[in-house]
This record gives C-alpha cells, sequence and structure tokens, in this order.
C-alpha cells in the first residue's frame, strides 16, 4: 500500500473543534512527534510505501493526513475543512498532489476527506453529522463513479467516521453501532452481518481509528478488547501509542493518507 503522512512538527492542541481536545492541558510536540515516527516505522517494516508532506507552522492538526484528501484509481477529492483553523490544510494537500501529477477534483461542499469518506470494497462508506456535509457524498459518488452509502454520526466524540469504523478488507468491518442513528445502524447490520462489533471502551481510546491492510490491523495499543477480537478472526495486530496525537481526537488512521494509484 502506499500512504502520505504529515510529519507533527507543529503538532499542538490550541484550539478545540472536537470533545478530545482541551487548549488547556499540557501537551507535548516532541512525544507526539516519537509517536508518529513509531507508526511511520510499523508501516515501513509491514512492506508499505510511506510518503511525506512537509508540515508547515500554524497549522497543528496537519498531521491528521487522513483529512487531507481522498484518492481512488489516482483520482483526487480534494477537501474542504468545516473549521477555519484547518482550512489552509486543504490547498497544502492539494498542492501535494498536483505537484506529484494526480488529477484534483474540486470538493465543492464541506468534506474532510478519508477521516469521513472511507472505501469498502467497491462501495464509499461517507460520514456525516458533524463534519462532511451529505451534500459531499452525492460529489463523491460522482468523482469516483462508486456507489456512496451515506452514514448518520450522533456522538460527537466520534465526529468523524474513522473514529467510530474501520474497514478491516474487502468485506469486513469493524465498528461502534452507538455512534450511529439508528436508520445507520439497520443499513451496517444489512451490509456487513458479519462485522466485529466494538465497545464502547475501545472506541473510546479511539480502537476504530485503525489501518488495516487486509492482514495486519494497525490499532492503538490501549484498545485491547478489540485486539482480542479483530485475533479472533485471524487478523494480525499491531499496538501502537498514540496517546499524544489523541489529545487533538487523533489516531493510527487519522495520521494515514491511502493513496490509492
Ligand atoms: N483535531 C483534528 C480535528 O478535529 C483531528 C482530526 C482527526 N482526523 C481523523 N481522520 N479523524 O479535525
Amino acid at each position: 500500500m502506499r500512504f502520505l503522512m504529515c510529519r507533527p512538527t507543529y503538532f499542538a492542541v490550541d484550539y478545540r473543534i472536537n470533545p478530545w481536545m482541551d487548549p488547556t492541558a499540557p501537551y507535548d510536540t516532541a512525544l507526539a512527534i516519537r509517536q508518529w515516527t513509531a507508526l511511520r516505522q510499523v508501516f515501513v517494516d509491514l512492506g508499505h510505501r510511506v510518503d511525506e508532506i512537509e508540515p508547515l507552522p500554524g497549522l497543528p492538526d496537519m498531521v491528521f493526513a487522513a483529512n487531507g484528501a481522498t484518492v481512488i484509481d489516482g483520482r483526487v477529492l480534494a477537501v474542504q475543512f468545516r473549521d477555519p483553523e484547518r482550512a489552509d490544510e486543504g490547498p497544502a494537500y492539494r498542492a501535494w498532489f498536483e505537484r506529484a501529477g494526480f488529477e484534483v477534483h474540486e470538493p465543492k461542499f464541506v468534506n474532510e476527506g478519508e477521516g469521513d469518506l472511507l472505501v469498502s470494497g467497491d462501495v464509499l462508506l461517507a460520514g456525516t453529522g458533524f463534519r462532511t456535509a451529505h451534500a459531499a457524498h452525492a460529489r463523491a459518488q460522482e468523482v469516483f463513479g462508486r456507489p456512496v452509502i451515506t452514514l448518520q454520526l450522533v456522538d460527537p466524540r466520534f465526529y468523524h467516521l474513522d473514529t467510530a469504523l474501520c474497514v478491516l478488507d474487502r468485506d469486513t468491518i469493524a465498528y461502534l453501532p452507538e455512534a450511529f442513528s439508528p436508520g445507520s445502524q439497520a443499513v451496517l447490520r444489512q451490509l456487513f452481518p458479519t462485522a466485529v462489533i466494538a465497545s464502547l471502551e475501545d472506541a473510546e481510546v479511539l480502537g476504530l481509528n485503525a489501518v488495516s491492510d487486509g492482514r495486519h490491523v494497525v490499532l492503538p495499543s490501549q484498545a485491547t478488547g478489540l485486539a482480542q477480537s479483530l485475533r479472533d478472526r485471524g487478523y494480525a495486530t499491531i499496538g501502537v501509542d498514540m496517546s499524544e496525537l489523541r489529545k487533538a481526537g487523533g489516531g493510527p488512521k487519522c495520521c494515514t493518507l491511502e493513496v490509492r494509484s
């Protein structure tokens, strides 16, 4: 697999755009960099390719590369953030993809990239309710020519789809049912009858914010129950400590954008 990541050189928690962020609490940028570097090394050791985008001062959340774009079949759907604090990240990621020779499409609506748009087999699972606008789902369907399934998020702690649901392989996901509206829960039960159901305890350490290559699942080391369920299903689990980045509401998946050529 090919990933794009952004070193947390300027990581900070100095504003609050999700319930995890407490601008009055201490944070440690050096520790965030060490945790991020360890995550990057896990991907390299698994044989994946990792590209890096240059971090920009004044954009403390730029480390969360998953929000930088959605990339499928070499086509890039650029992003448009809900919050002004992150607005300048959109053009920065866009420029990276343009320089790398990708075809880039305008978002047109609030769209926070792979935070809310996850590829599951031939369809896109799309979150809305907090960040990505519902209208962005139709836009994604048009740009990628893949069916988009809208899922309504209802718990502010699980504000991006990738905090409540993880794609494990072509036909399996793991998710926290109560993070979704009743209708969306019914849709998920219908589409994924054999899904791994996560506990609130695991979701509360951002356990679902995991990266799977179909065999190995890289997830926060604190999500021990979820890790066990995944091993019971035959996945190899790799725990990483992302405690510092969690202070901004992010985990391994948030730090990782998949570049699908
Ligand atoms: N502080 C960031 C925000 O609230 C965290 C983003 C996490 N990214 C993700 N893909 N869930 O926007």
